[in-house]
């Protein structure tokens, strides 16, 4: 390795690899997701994926180099913890919290990945190349932030409310109070 240029090869071809194991991982985290929105959000985003594989192509031929895999160990880690979380025993909005859960832990390596490429490649006179990242990175920030949308508009509180009916520990003897008591309604009336 002598040189940033080589560096910002190298780190391509672990990028090339993690977006082509995403595109494997993707059709079973959409198939396992209870919510038509996030199923819909993960399918989409299977699209963009496609589309950020040919990104690549594009970048590898701009810098002038044959596009080439080398295996990202860390999306290999990332999706087998996406798998574990999906083998867990868990419903509903619960069960698509952990997905949305390791989907951003996906976006997030990935992010982290093209800002530096696309700096990289600035600091190289390779304007085409971070052009082409630029949009990849944008386009996994849009990823990102839809998913903590859904997290905190629909599946958090769903899968809350899941627990509060299924827990029996200190949750219940919350929710007997509420059902119960006089001091329940000073509660709703802060609300
Ligand atoms: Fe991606």
């Amino acid at each position: 390795m002598e040189s940033l240029k080589e560096l910002l090869s190298e780190e391509l071809k672990d990028l090339y690899s993690a977006e082509k194991q995403l595109l494997k991982a993707l059709p079973k985290m959409a198939k396992n997701a209870n919510s038509g929105e996030l199923r819909s959000a993960l399918e989409e985003h299977l699209e963009v994926t496609r589309g950020q594989v040919d990104r690549l192509e594009q970048v590898f031929e701009s810098l002038g180099k044959p596009a080439k895999a080398k295996t990202c160990k860390a999306m290999q880690g990332l999706i087998e913890e996406a798998n574990e979380i999906m083998e867990e025993d868990a419903e509903g909005a619960l069960a698509d919290a952990g997905i949305i859960a390791a989907a951003q832990k996906v976006e997030h390596y990935e992010m982290a990945s093209y800002g530096t490429v696309r700096t990289w490649a600035r600091i190289c006179g390779e304007n085409e190349a971070a052009e082409l990242l630029q949009e990849t990175l944008d386009e996994e920030g849009e990823a990102d932030k839809k998913l903590t949308e859904l997290a905190e508009s629909i599946v958090n509180p769903q899968a809350e409310s899941q627990s509060d009916g299924q827990e029996s520990g200190s949750r219940g003897s919350k929710k007997s109070t509420k059902s119960g008591s006089k001091s329940s309604s000073k509660k709703s009336s802060r609300r």
